[in-house]
Parts: structure tokens; sequence; C-alpha cells
């Protein structure tokens, strides 16, 4: 059975994780957990991307090897992944020797193939980006000094022999795939720009650098060593254990490296989806196709690109000294509320801002109001008035709405629009709580107490539905809300059928487990 392959990019390890990793990872990661609620078989992989002169200098103002540097922060993304509850079925580093021997064979391959050659390189680079520009791209002026168009950092120029791939033939049939494949280049309004960029024309790659050091050697060329972008890309492959399948003379041995996956290549190829940020769109849809096409594979079927935060206005800096530490906003607001946050405050493919303010906001509104609320005023309810059972069987009040908003979500999945799905979820909530107020269980429980039941039953089948929507959202909470409707069972299990059929799944005389709230509120 062919897997769902999902991928973020791989982080740099020259900074520490901050919210913009945090954002692609955990969006990833809603799909991913959809996608198996779906019950598909899903290989969502993340990872580190350690080569290049930009961590061979952090490193080296560190005062430690850039194995050393690299092997700490990609433990640090590691560990901050499990507090985000991250669910990824691997983690690739590209020191990883199953990285290298693959990288290595691709290189070779392409050699052999005539599609990489020897030239000289002489052109603008940006450490910072680890991208070259032609001087009729780059900002600032020859007299003040050339700035990067991406960072508006100063660029420098690099004169060097190089070996570059042949990127420029691709640029027909790259326009063709786009045409074909209306989804390859995703979201919509992103797509111009990359086939604008290619009708242009392209130049050829430089694959390798001399100067560098710090990178996966040549096998061909003694003192190159492998481009990091070229190297980076190649991870999306080394993960199914591509070289090793195809390439001959390399034994398909598991290094001691290789994570607990056994995803092989047949079965994850082609990647379904690769979220990346915007600013690194033009490296997946336009180099990684074509490297692709090159090796006579089948390329991805989606490169969706997402939008950038912005801290209370600012673009997030160093030097500005506004990072936003994921760790700090999980120990205040818990990673469940984060997650929700992240995906719910922006459309995902619009750029969008972070402030404390804002996700105080959604959390009290949406979180403790909405939603905590609802769960804590029908449980209370039961549980003062029916000691805990309810033995009605509802009769599907909130079904038409729920069907029709099933459908919706469902669609809001395959788009990738996370917002849209939490909106639809919020939506039901409040209808439900207007519901409570219409009739007013509370007084009904006096007059009418055999009414008030079946109210409070409807009103359980919206609960249990939230919970199973909210489930690749909230895997923590939605696990807690799940309980305290009195389930035992793991509800990534059942969510897919909870969601679907809320009532079919629903036992009258079920125990609830009213528990401490869910989302108290703050200040
Ligand atoms: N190493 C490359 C990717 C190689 S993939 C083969 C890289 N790494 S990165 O550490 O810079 O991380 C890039 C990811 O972080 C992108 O998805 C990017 O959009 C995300 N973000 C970094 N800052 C961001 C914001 N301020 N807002 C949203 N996401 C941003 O590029």
């Amino acid at each position: 059975m062919k897997s769902f392959y999902i991928t973020t990019p791989i982080y740099y390890v020259n900074d520490r994780p901050h919210i913009g990793h945090a954002y692609t990872t955990i969006a990833a990661d809603v799909l991913a957990r959809w996608k198996r609620m779906q019950g598909e078989k899903v290989f969502f992989l993340t990872g580190t991307d350690e080569h290049g002169s930009k961590i061979a200098q952090a490193s080296l103002q560190a005062g430690i090897t850039p194995e050393a540097y690299a092997t700490r922060t990609a433990e640090e993304f590691k560990s901050l992944w499990k507090l985000l509850n991250i669910s990824n079925d691997d983690f690739i580093r590209t020191t990883e020797t199953r990285h290298i021997k693959t990288v290595q064979a691709i290189l070779t391959r392409l050699y052999d193939q005539g599609e990489i050659y020897k030239g000289f390189y002489e052109d603008w680079y940006c450490v910072a980006c680890e991208s070259f520009w032609l001087e009729n791209q780059l900002k600032g002026a020859a007299s003040s000094g050339w700035q990067c168009p991406e960072c508006a950092r100063p660029v420098e120029k690099l004169k060097e022999e190089s070996y570059f791939f042949k990127l420029s033939k691709y640029g027909d049939r790259l326009l063709q795939h786009y045409k074909e494949n209306p989804d390859f280049l995703s979201p919509y309004h992103r797509a111009q720009e990359m086939i604008q960029f290619v009708r242009q024309g392209l130049k050829d790659l430089s694959v390798s650098r001399l100067k560098e050091k710090w990178g996966i050697p040549v096998p061909f060329a003694l003192g190159h060593t492998a481009y990091v972008w070229f190297d980076a890309l190649i991870n999306y492959l080394s993960a199914t254990h591509y070289e090793l399948k195809s390439l001959a003379g390399i034994e398909d041995q598991a290094s001691p490296q290789i994570s607990s996956s056994n995803f092989k290549f047949e079965e994850t190829w082609p990647c379904d989806i690769h979220f990346v940020g915007k600013e690194i769109f033009r490296f997946h849809t336009v180099i990684w196709p074509a490297m692709l096409m090159a090796l006579g594979l089948p390329l991805p079927k989606k490169v969706f690109a997402h939008g950038w935060w912005t801290v209370e206005g600012d673009k997030m800096s160093k030097s500005k000294g506004n990072i936003v530490d994921p760790v700090e906003v999980c120990k205040e607001f818990g990673a469940d509320s984060f997650r929700y946050f992240l995906l719910r405050e922006m459309p995902f493919g619009a750029d969008g801002d972070f402030s404390k303010i804002a996700l105080l906001k959604r959390y009290n509104f949406e979180l403790a109001n909405d939603l905590g609320n609802l769960f804590s005023r029908i449980l209370t309810l039961i549980e003062k008035n029916f000691s805990g059972v309810i033995r009605k069987m509802p009769k599907g009040f909130f079904m038409p709405l729920i069907l029709e908003k099933n459908k919706k979500i469902t669609e809001s999945f395959e788009k990738s629009a996370f917002q849209e799905v939490l909106e639809d979820g919020l939506s039901v909530a409040r209808e439900a709580n207007r519901y409570l107020e219409v009739n007013a269980p509370w007084k009904l429980v006096k007059t009418n107490p055999e009414l008030c039941e079946s109210v409070l039953a409807e009103t359980l089948i919206v609960l249990r539905w939230l919970s199973a929507l909210y489930h690749p959202f909230m895997p923590e909470l939605s696990q807690r809300m799940w309980q305290q409707l009195g389930e035992l069972s793991k509800l990534e299990e059942v969510a897919m059928k909870v969601f679907r059929e809320p009532i079919a799944t629903y036992s009258p005389g079920t125990r609830i487990q009213k528990q401490e709230i869910l989302f108290p509120r703050k200040a």
C-alpha cells in the first residue's frame, strides 16, 4: 500500500528552533494525523539540514566542531517536536550515513549521465540564504555594496571551479508540468511567480564548492563538496532508502542511524506533499523537480508554500531580539493551544502576525469560552442532575449540520485550509451553545426532566464530534475531551468513525467522567 508521504523542510541547525519552524511542522503534523485518521498509512518526515558555511561559521563562533554543534541543535529540534506532540515517523539528519551515501550516489549517477559537468563559477552569493544571485537581482549598488534580495545582507562574489547541473535544459518540461498539474504549485496565488521565474530562462546550477569544507565530498572531484541545497533536497529521497535500493554497488543495509521507520522507496515515492515556507518555494518547485526529472523519477504531487509570521508587526530577527521561543509559549499556554493558535490565526498560505494579545484572545474567546465552556456546561448538568449518566438515545438534531460541515471540512483538509476547518468546528460549538440557551436544560430539569435528558443527549453528540475533529490539532486535549465523555478508547483509533457517525458510535448509559477544566481562563 502506498503511504501518504508528507514532509517539512529540514531545518538549518545554526539557529535554535522558533515559531517559524514550529509552524511548518505543526501544519504537517495536523495533516499527517488527519490522514492517519482516515486509515491511510502515513510517512511523515522532518529533520535537520546540517552542512554549509552558515553552520560551519556558527560552530566556529561557538568554539565547537560542526558535528557537535549540529548534534546539539538537532537534539533541540527533536525535543521541541516531542513537546509539541509531533508524530513524525522519521527524523533525518544530513550528516547521517544514509543521506551522505544517497547524495554521493545521485551526484555520481548524474555525472555519469552527463547531467553534471565541470565549469567555472562566478556569481554573487548570500551565505545566510545559501543562495546565488545574478547582479541584476541584487539590492543596493556597487558603490555602497550589493545586498541579498531576500534578506538584505551583504553578498560576496564567488569565483571558482565548480560542477554544474544542467538545470537550464529543464525549463520547458517544468512549465509543461506546472500546466498539466495545476496542484503542483500550491496555493494557486503563489504559482504565477514561479512560472514567470522559469519563463525568464534558467541558468545551470552550481552544485559543488571548492572552498566549503563542511559538506558532502563529491565522489568524482577531489576537494569539492556538494552545494548545501543540492544536498538538502535529496533528504526527501534518502529517507526512503532510495539509493540503497536502486544504485548498484551499495549494500542495502540498515545503518545504525536509520530510525525505527521501515518505509521503503516503492511505498512512499512520489511524495504527496512538501510543506515549505514561501521563501524556499523556488528551490522545491524548480531545482528539485528538475533534479528528479534528471533521475527519471516521478515528481512530488504537490508543493505547498505557507506564509510568514511577523511578531507584533515586526519581522522576526535575532538583531531585534523578538524571536518567539515555542518552549516559552507552551509553558504558558500548553502545546495544544499553541498548535491551535498557529493554524487558526491566519490562513495557511497567507502571512500573519504573532502577538501575545492575539493568542490570549483566541485562547479565552474560542478555546475557553466557546469550546471549554460548552464541555463544562453540558458535563456539569449531566453530573448534577443525572448522576453522570444519560440513558436517552439522541434523535440526531445536530446531524444535518454535522454532515454538511463534514463535507466542507474534508475538502478544506485537501486544500490544507486548516483555518477553515477550525472555523467550521467553532461554528458547530457555537451552535450547540445557542441550542443550550434556547432550550435552557437547567430550567427544563425542574419542569420536564425527560425532555431535559433528551436535550443533553443531543449535545453529547456534538461533544463527541468536536473531540474527533480536534484530534489532529490538539492531540492531548482532544483525548481528554474524549475521556470526559466516559470513553476509554484511544481517540486516534476511533476518531474518523466518531467524526463521520458520532451517533452510531454512542452508547446511551455511558457514565461521563468530568475532570478538571479543559481551558482555564487566562489573564
Ligand atoms: N534548510 C532549509 C530548508 C531545506 S529543505 C530541503 C531552510 N531551513 S530553515 O531553518 O531556514 O527553515 C525553513 C522553514 O522555517 C521554512 O518552512 C520557513 O518558512 C520557516 N520559517 C522561518 N521563519 C519563519 C517565519 N517567520 N514565519 C513562518 N515560517 C518561517 O530553509
